[in-house]
């Protein structure tokens, strides 16, 4: 792998203010993480006896039969009862635990004991039509309150939940829908994004012909426009929460450390998603303490995650990481240019945000339009950035510190995944930053960098990013796959996590992560699998064979390029191409449209029939093709 010796600005170096230091939670990462490393239950355990359990558990980590571990096995506790009921005794019952605004301008807000009713309301709703225990949920819903109300409404009563990302389409929808075998959907009419209607339920409905398994369907109204209702199957959710059966009261279901919290969705190598399984000990302690420790929340603070709850993003650190800190958290619909490119610089103002947490794409799409925008608001509240999803490119990075943080707030560029759950290799506010940096491992996080071998390489030099210890909020396993589990992240390195990232250390130990060695493709953030995207092209009836790669872009960091092989006597065209894309964008979502398509005669293939998509890429970019002995064009 290439090495980065060339690269300076590991040498610029952003310390952190008196102020800051004071204020941290963490003043000395290096003691604490020492500590944290060395002994690892004891951190764990000390951490976790900062939340609430029915039962104390008797063992923090059962590591009988790695890599499926266990963490504070013989408790009893539920994410709910940290992340709302816990509150409601104490002085947060009164304080704003979420603030919404939606994109047509309106605003909710809910206390923690509103937000409590509501979702005590929603999960006598859920139980009336029979969900149970270990039941999954499907929630296909835009950024409104009424995900987090089902979310947190269906860990109340002990159902899994299943949500998938509102961007994405009628495909990728029953694919989840049938993997989880979802009886119950919650979707809504429509979601609002950048001034137009995606027809929610519509969509729902397409991905519901081919998923018998649904029987019923729960429908938030956000548009309120007309949408098609099958009064056997199809129920209002302002209809529902209106009965008698909608009680404002319910007791929380004491749930065991490992009982399963949700599946969230996330794509391999693979064409078929991967269900990532979360359980409610180890996950409420994880999100709890990196939210603490690396946002720096206080009671007094308004935090804001620029994310989509659909993501795991919106699940760990809009939703239960701030509520299990009792934080005000915010959540805001739509799109940041709509109306305005300065929309969310306002958001700030108005609520006095003073954690702001996006991604890089979202940076330089702001970027783009120029300081002005931010520089009309009064940014003064903010405290702590975050940048989180992929590398943040330096210049990027010094552009947020400056013109948003103001040369004042620290930068947490906070490296995880839809697996880990939680931050893992992050700053933490008192830490020195460098920037394109995403810092050092978290407290108890173990990583390192290892060669084709299994050995730590040398600073300087890239290799796998690994984990060598498990933590707390790591996945169980994929849903109902245990052996992809094992095969897909614990066997190159016999037991050691293989993130699927490669990565350097510098000379100081900051982490570089220089972007994925399996076929997927960070798009704007978003993760998609190259197999997921070629399954939806050839969906289409005038292809016959697609090869899908990623190209290095401004503002997305990556955008999607197809090739297409199409049928015998298709004649190729612009509009055919235009057709092609419009039909990725149906199936699977507009995020997967490619952003270039061309036609091919044949793909370069092993003798084996594998797609040779490095060759591909390898032309795209006009760089030599490697080794292409064993390709076979036909
Ligand atoms: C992949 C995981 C974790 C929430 C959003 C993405 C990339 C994530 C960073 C970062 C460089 C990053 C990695 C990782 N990634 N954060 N701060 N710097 N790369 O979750 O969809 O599961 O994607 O996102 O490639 O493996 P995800």
């Amino acid at each position: 792998m290439e090495t980065f010796d060339s690269l300076t600005y590991e040498k610029e170096v952003y310390k952190p203010s008196k102020e800051t230091v004071k204020n941290s939670y963490v003043d000395n990462y290096d003691r604490l993480y020492e500590y944290s490393i060395k002994e690892n239950e004891k951190f764990w355990d000390e951490i976790a006896k900062q939340l609430n359990w029915f039962k104390h558990y008797d063992k923090v980590l059962d590591a009988s039969d790695p890599p499926f571990y266990k963490w504070f096995t013989g408790g009893k506790t539920n994410i709910v009862y940290n992340a709302l009921d816990r509150h409601v005794t104490t002085f947060r019952k009164n304080k704003l635990a979420l603030i919404w605004e939606g994109e047509d301008g309106c605003e909710r807000v809910y206390t923690y004991f509103s937000l409590y009713k509501e979702v005590n309301k929603f999960a006598n709703v859920l139980k009336s039509f029979g969900v149970k225990k270990g039941d999954t949920v499907t929630i296909y819903l835009p950024n409104i309150p009424e995900i987090a109300i089902s979310m947190l409404a269906c860990a109340k009563i002990g159902a899994i939940h299943s949500v998938v990302y509102a961007g994405f389409s009628a495909f990728a929808l029953r694919d989840r829908i049938s993997d989880a075998q979802s009886k119950l959907l919650i979707t809504a009419d429509g979601a609002y994004r950048g001034g137009k209607v995606i027809e929610l339920k519509k969509i729902a409905d397409e991905a519901l012909t081919r998923t018998p398994i649904v029987q019923t369907v729960i429908v938030v109204k956000r548009t309120g426009k007309d949408v098609a209702i099958d009064t056997s199957r199809d129920f209002y959710y302002d209809e529902l929460m209106k009965l008698p059966i909608a009680n404002a009261y319910l007791k929380t279901e004491e749930m065991d450390s490992e009982d399963p919290l949700f599946i969230l969705y996330t794509s391999g190598t693979t064409g078929k998603p991967k269900g990532i399984l979360h359980v409610h000990g180890g996950y409420s302690v994880g999100t709890y303490i990196t939210s603490k420790y690396v946002f720096n929340i206080n009671d007094n603070d308004t935090y804001w995650c620029a994310a989509d709850p659909g993501w795991i993003t919106g699940h760990s650190y809009i939703i239960y990481g701030p509520l299990i800190n009792g934080a005000t958290t915010v959540m805001v619909e739509g799109s940041p240019y709509y109306p305005y490119p300065d929309r969310w610089w306002k958001i700030v103002e108005k609520h006095g945000v003073n954690i702001f947490y996006t991604s890089p794409t979202a940076i330089r799409g702001i970027m783009r339009f120029g300081e002005n925008w931010p520089n009309r608001h009064n940014l003064s509240s903010l405290k702590i950035l975050g940048s989180v999803g992929e590398p943040i490119n330096p210049e990027v990075w010094r552009w947020y510190h400056k013109h948003i943080g103001k040369e004042r707030c620290p930068i947490m560029d906070t490296w995880w995944q839809t697996e880990s759950g939680m931050f893992l290799i992050t700053p933490v506010p008192s830490l020195p930053l460098k920037p394109g940096s995403c810092g050092k491992p978290f407290f108890g996080i173990d990583a390192d960098i290892f060669d084709e071998s299994g050995k730590s390489v040398e600073a300087g030099k890239g290799g796998y990013l690994v984990i060598k210890k498990p933590w707390p909020a790591m996945m169980r396993t994929i849903y109902k796959d245990e052996d992809r589990y094992k095969k897909t992240y614990f066997s190159k390195f016999n037991d050691v996590y293989l993130a699927g990232d490669a990565a350097k250390r510098d000379k100081d130990g900051y982490f570089y992560v220089m972007g994925r060695i399996d076929d997927v493709i960070k798009v704007s953030g978003y993760r998609l699998g190259t197999a997921e995207i070629e399954s939806a092209i050839i969906t289409h009836e005038a292809v016959a064979e697609s090869a899908v790669i990623g190209k290095p872009h401004d503002i997305k960091g990556n955008s999607i390029k197809a090739f297409v092989v199409l049928k015998p006597n298709i004649e190729k065209s612009d509009t055919l191409m235009d057709d092609i894309r419009s039909n990725v964008g149906k199936t699977l979502g507009p995020i997967a449209k490619p952003d270039e398509i061309e036609f091919v005669d044949s793909l370069p293939k092993t003798r084996s029939g594998k797609i040779m998509r490095r060759v591909l890429k390898a032309r795209d970019i006009g760089i030599d093709e490697g080794d292409i002995s064993t390709i076979e064009e036909d």
